[in-house]
């Protein structure tokens, strides 16, 4: 499927809810900017050159003292700058923590990220701090993202491994007019999304696997947790969670996931720059809801079942209560799995744990 992309116009320059201290605030073309944010700015504007403490004191009218605690906040947020008394300072390396202002710089949406984005270097779940903003008011596109989760919740009430720095831990809350029973379609379009933004950065093998793990050679690097809150028979609120395992290395995996997860890092053997793959996912996501909103959602089961390697499979489903086996023979309109089980009855699945299998009754190690 060939996706136009937008265009929005872009301001580093742009006013939004954090959780960082940001320093006093000053006017700059109408629009607030902390003073650390325009010192920042600065650096950036020299692209690899010397910018004098003088230059910068009188930039943004405070001491030389003052730029150097601002030097020095930035460096404890992970920028690399290096100092001269002669020559004052250079940026070498931007930040790979998930601050806001590094999400905003260059990101192609109109509203994803664009209204508040709370930022956290630790939380417990950022789908608890996005359903608490959400229940406060917070509007549709609010971002929560953190750097560590001390309770990072996967489906079914599993844990999700979020170490910090390693990953990527956002939620997003969305207000969308649908019913509350075709909330698991906005599972699958986060996973279109995770999957297309990983396919536009890396050269990996992406898959999908029904309903919502994203893997590489059968192996999982993200997952999503879409929770909602609804009153009477509308949508309140919805939380979708995203993780995606980027700098995880193997030897920082829990033993039961080691087998059966994988990260960027692990793939590829390289580092990979968080910010760029959570911008990607931000823009996908943007992209596929206006899909959703516009089209519904058969363009974007279109794609999800390119994506999926599904249709056709022999599978077993745990759902809870039972296994089920049988073959995929499709996923429908709704999202849902339509499996003929081995007695050859059909049925209508809407959610589960899903194992492929070579064929009846033996695994495979892709799941
Ligand atoms: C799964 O595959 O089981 C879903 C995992 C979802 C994990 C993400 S990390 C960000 C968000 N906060 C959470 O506590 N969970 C989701």
């Amino acid at each position: 499927m060939k996706i136009a992309r937008k265009n929005p116009p872009i301001s580093p320059f742009t006013k939004g809810g954090t959780e960082q201290g940001q320093g006093n605030l000053s006017a700059m073309s109408g629009v607030i900017v902390s003073t650390k944010q325009q010192l920042l700015i600065h650096l950036k504007e020299g692209k690899g050159i010397w910018v004098s403490g003088e230059f910068l004191a009188r930039k943004m009218a405070i001491s030389r003292t003052a730029v150097w605690k601002h030097i020095r906040t930035l460096r404890e947020e992970g920028y690399v700058i290096e100092s001269s008394q002669k020559k004052g300072y250079l940026l070498r390396q931007s930040s790979d923590l998930l601050l806001e202002n590094e999400i905003r710089e260059g990101l192609n949406t109109s509203v994803f990220g664009k209204r508040g984005i709370h930022y956290f270097r630790q939380t417990d779940s950022t789908n608890n701090r996005a359903k608490l903003f959400a229940s406060e008011g917070a509007p549709e596109g609010t971002l929560v993202v953190a750097e560590e989760q001390t309770r990072g919740r996967g489906r079914r009430g599993r844990q999700w491994f979020s170490p910090p720095g390693e990953g990527i831990y956002t939620s997003i809350i969305l207000r969308p007019s649908i019913s509350p029973n075709e909330a698991p379609k906005l599972t699958l379009m986060a996973s279109v999304a995770v999957a297309e933004s990983l396919l536009a950065m890396t050269s990996l093998a992406i898959t999908i696997k029904w309903p919502n793990d994203v893997l590489i050679n059968g192996r999982k690097i993200a997952g999503i947790l879409t929770e909602i809150s609804t009153e009477m028979d509308r949508i309140d609120y919805v939380v979708i969670g995203v993780g995606i395992n980027v700098n995880t290395p193997r030897k920082s995996l829990p033993s039961d996931i080691e087998d059966t997860a994988t990260s960027v890092f692990m793939e590829t053997g390289k580092p990979f720059p968080r910010i760029a793959l959570l911008r990607a996912y931000l823009e996908w996501l943007e992209i596929y809801y206006e899909i959703f909103r516009t089209k519904g959602f058969e363009p974007v089961m279109k794609r999800w079942k390119s994506l999926s390697g599904i249709i056709g499979r022999h599978i077993s489903v745990d759902l809870i209560d039972r296994v089920r086996t049988g073959e995929v023979l499709d996923v429908d309109k709704d999202g849902f799995l339509i499996l003929r089980g081995q007695d050859g009855t059909i049925e209508r699945i809407i959610s589960g744990d899903v194992t492929l299998l070579h064929k009846r009754g033996s695994n495979t190690n892709d799941n």
